[in-house]
């Protein structure tokens, strides 16, 4: 069975989920939507994406003829065509859409800019696929959320019947993401003021074993966010820091190097290794985690990790389609599906 998905909202986060889908052999796009034609609609046309109006008025998708672009119709007629729908949308839109989504009997995808509430649901792939199987809408929770994840679940996993663990992380957040004109700040870092911020409580709906808790500030800088984490273990772990090295080394989209022998000692470095890695937009699925920056001292562990706010969670987006529709009970196998697929797709 070949699932058929569709995209409503092709920005950042959209365009990066169609091609993870294209990549795919047991997925395809059937259509992804603009609110009107501007230049993002030259991406669509180029890789062949059927281009449809995120609106049903008549009005919005003529105007997209008079550009130039083919618009095969309005939001109802993609819905009618398609499996699931993957919402990526800008945060806080998602409520009306979901009552679209719903009113069609689609399954829907929606993103960290919701909140649980929404759906009721969240995923990441480490941390909770199975209790997405079948269901009909799901939230991939955040960047910052999903890098928690990917290095905070194999740390319960080995600590697992020796007691709890409790996390304290702060989040430096990148204060936009390099296409955007609109946002700072720009010459200041700011604090959340709410504390604690929404991430370490995000986690704790894909992941409620895990209590954490967090702070988080937003710095002048568009290339990615830095985490600093310290994880009280319980007495008796057992653990090393070459033990958490180890686990992190065999953890999939988790990438551990050395900062200093590597002269990769900062956010710039990691990507100039992701645009090596020749992933399109330069992109880091992976988690980066700095070998010279975790210690374990007594129960207490230390580390820092950065995260490529664009694109952590386009992978996690294709697993979550496979939860959905039952095809993947294994959240490893749909990992390595997925990321295999992807590798292919860019010649890597
Ligand atoms: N950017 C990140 O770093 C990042 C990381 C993780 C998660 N997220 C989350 O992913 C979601 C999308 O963020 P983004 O960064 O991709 O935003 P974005 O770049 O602003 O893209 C959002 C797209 O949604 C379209 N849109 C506007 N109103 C819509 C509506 N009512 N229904 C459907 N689509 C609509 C816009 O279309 P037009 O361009 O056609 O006007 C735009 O292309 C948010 O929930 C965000 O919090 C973002």
């Amino acid at each position: 069975m070949t699932i058929k998905v569709a995209i409503n909202g092709f920005g950042t986060i959209g365009k990066r989920v169609a091609d993870a889908v294209d990549a795919q052999e047991d997925m395809e796009i059937v259509g992804v939507t603009k609110t009107s034609p501007s230049f993002g609609c030259q991406l669509a046309v180029r890789k062949g994406y059927p281009l449809y109006c995120t609106f049903d008025e008549e009005d919005k998708i003529a105007a997209f003829a008079g550009a130039g672009y083919v618009c095969k119709g309005g939001l109802s007629e993609l819905l009618s065509i398609c499996d699931v729908i993957v919402d990526c949308s800008p945060g806080k839109v998602g409520a009306e859409n979901l009552e679209k989504y719903q009113n069609a009997g689609v399954k829907s995808i929606f993103q960290g800019g919701e909140k649980h509430a929404l759906t009721g649901k969240s995923y990441t792939s480490s941390a909770n696929h199975i209790e997405n199987l079948g269901v009909n809408c799901t939230r991939v929770v955040s960047c910052n959320t999903t890098g928690l994840s990917r290095t905070l679940v194999p740390i319960y996993e080995l600590v697992q019947g020796k007691g709890s663990i409790s996390v304290n992380s702060v989040m430096i957040r990148r204060a936009a993401d390099p296409g955007d004109s609109s946002k700072g700040p720009i010459n200041a870092i700011k604090p959340v003021l709410k504390v604690p911020s929404h991430h370490g409580p995000d986690l704790m709906t894909v992941k409620p074993e895990i209590d954490i808790t967090s702070l988080a500030v937003a710095v002048p800088t568009t290339i990615m966010h830095l985490h600093a984490i310290t994880v009280n273990l319980p007495l008796g772990h057992g653990l090393s820091t070459e033990k958490v090295l180890e686990t992190w080394k065999n953890t999939q989209r988790v990438i551990v190097m050395n900062g200093t022998k590597n002269k990769i000692t900062s956010t710039a470095e990691v990507m100039e290794l992701a645009r090596d890695i020749g992933r399109k937009w330069g992109d880091l699925h992976e988690i980066f985690v700095w070998e010279d920056g975790v210690s374990l001292q007594d129960n207490t562990l230390y580390y820092f990790q950065a995260i490529h706010q664009e694109s952590d969670v386009i992978p996690e987006n294709v697993d979550a389609i496979r939860a959905m529709m039952e095809t993947e009970t294994d959240w490893k196998a749909s990992v390595e599906k997925t990321d295999r697929a992807i590798s292919a797709y860019y010649g890597i």
